[in-house]
């Protein structure tokens, strides 16, 4: 499964990066606001620093303006793809957009007719949110399977991009079900690192370790 870092802020990105677990990154408006800083630029330096596909958000609402956003967005550089919301509009730039040879991640999908849409308009990724229908006491998980089952029915390329993840449970579960990708915080990644069984068999062995006097370098 690739991992792409739900974030704006480069630092953030930089360290995951140098471990080698950044296969893209994505951001949107909110993220954007967040970091304080101007999407043109922050976005240069973000599809810079990672080789994978950086999704960078149109704002516009209506398909002529998310294209002309779109074509701007795209120019920042060769691994930018452009994110549209999948709306109407979205999907009509969603198929412009491809057709000139553009990733398109269309995002805030919250159904599987929605992202069979999105699949018949090309797009490169479809952004099911999960912990948005977790919220709303719906089971995010249920629309990531339901849309990986449509997909391989049908051998739709479009890839699968479980996004608003929030937990560690969500990471683990999108993979479970067959996500091609998962985007989630820097902190979300990190954490699928702790297990208490791994801190307290650590303190274990550096006790005991301690015991025999002995040093390895
Ligand atoms: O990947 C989309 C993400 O940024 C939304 O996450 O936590 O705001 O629902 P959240």
């Amino acid at each position: 499964m690739k991992f792409f870092v739900d974030t704006a802020e480069v630092d953030e990105i930089a360290e995951l990066n140098d471990l080698g677990m950044v296969d893209g990154v994505t951001t949107n408006p909110s993220l954007i606001m967040k970091s304080g800083r101007d999407i043109l630029e922050v976005t240069k330096e973000i599809a810079e620093m990672v080789d994978g596909p950086v999704s960078a958000e149109v704002v516009a609402t209506e398909a002529d303006q998310m294209i002309a956003e779109g074509r701007k967005l795209a120019k920042i550089a060769d691994n930018i793809a452009v994110k549209v919301p999948l709306t109407w509009d979205g999907l009509k730039a969603c198929n412009v957009l491809t057709n000139e040879g553009n990733m398109v991640n269309v995002t805030l999908c919250f159904s599987a007719n929605q992202a069979l849409l999105a699949a018949k308009a090309g797009a490169t990724f479809i952004s099911p949110f999960i912990g948005r229908l977790d919220d709303i006491n719906l089971d995010g998980m249920e629309l990531i399977a339901d849309i990986r089952q449509i997909y391989d029915n049908y051998g739709y390329e479009t890839q699968i991009l479980a996004a608003s993840i929030r937990t560690v449970n969500h990471a683990y579960q999108s993979a479970m079900v067959g996500s091609d990708v998962m985007t989630a915080p820097p902190k979300v990644i990190k954490a699928m690192a702790q297990h208490v069984l791994t801190d307290k068999g650590l303190a274990a062995f550096l006790a005991d370790w301690e015991k025999t006097g002995q040093n390895i370098l």
